[in-house]
């Protein structure tokens, strides 16, 4: 089912923004699917890239590795090229993208060019330290790309993937010490986004420090919210 066959709903466009281990994947995931658009998640395009060892990947790999950002041409580029794609067209969750003023700025420009617009940016709020021990955590299936939490999917702790049977890893990146610095580039670079946004009217800040589903019901208010303003103008 996409946006379009749903009553009441129209294509939405939405950024999710946030610290790492805030929950933007998880919550992306299962807002795309209850939403029918598409999850566009640059970290996963990108370890995609690492994983094929194709020319973008043979660059951006050390750079993940430090926890640093990659630069903005090379993001704006995939995102622009992956915007233009059919399946985002009615719509789409933009997850780790923007992370600069200036990938927010070309994004505006680049959805402006087609009469379009952002229609909200959620921003996920946890403290460090739970940050911290949810990524020291978060294991990924090779196969599927599934994401657990070694506190919370029991299932998980075989080291095997219990949806397809594939390996259960750890993101290079989710060492201690590249996720602090992960968070110090979060704060330095991508969290003034919030102001270019809320002067925008379009952020929406989520406490994270809860459950799933309750994070999920949240984002789910605040996007009702949206559709109520814009449909009321
Ligand atoms: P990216 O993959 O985007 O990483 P990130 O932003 O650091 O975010 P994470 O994927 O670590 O966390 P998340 O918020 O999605 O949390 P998740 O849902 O998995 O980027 C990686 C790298 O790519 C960057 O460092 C950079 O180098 C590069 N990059 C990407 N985009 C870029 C851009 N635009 N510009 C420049 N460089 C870019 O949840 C985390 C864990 O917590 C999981 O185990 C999950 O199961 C668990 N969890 C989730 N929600 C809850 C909850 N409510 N309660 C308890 N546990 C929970």
């Amino acid at each position: 089912m996409t946006s379009g066959d749903r009553p009441g709903m129209r294509p939405m466009r939405v950024v999710m923004l946030g610290a790492p281990g805030t929950g933007k994947g998880t919550q992306a995931s299962l807002l795309a699917k209850d939403l029918g658009v598409v999850h566009i998640s640059t970290g996963d395009m990108l370890r995609e890239a690492v994983a094929q060892r194709t020319p973008l990947g043979l660059k951006v790999e050390g750079i993940m590795g430090q926890g640093k950002l990659v630069p903005d041409e090379l993001m704006i580029q995939l995102v622009s090229q992956r915007l233009q794609a059919a399946d985002c067209q009615e719509g789409f969750i933009l997850d780790g993208f923007p992370r600069t003023l200036a990938q927010a700025k070309a994004l505006d420009s680049l959805l402006q060019e087609r009469g379009k617009a952002i229609d909200a940016v959620l921003v996920l709020e946890v403290p460090a330290e739970e940050i911290v021990r949810r990524l020291s955590n978060r294991r990924v299936c090779g196969r599927c790309g599934a994401v657990y939490n070694l506190t919370s999917d029991e299932a998980a702790r075989s080291g095997i993937c219990p949806a397809c049977g594939g390996q259960l890893t750890q993101r290079p990146d989710d060492a201690e010490a590249t996720v602090r610095e992960r968070l110090r580039v979060y704060t330095r670079q991508t969290a003034p986004l919030q102001r270019y946004y809320r002067t925008q009217g379009k952020l929406f800040v989520i406490p994270g420090a809860r459950s799933i589903d309750e994070v999920q019901q949240a984002v789910k208010e605040a996007l009702r919210r949206v559709t109520t303003t814009t449909t009321s103008r």
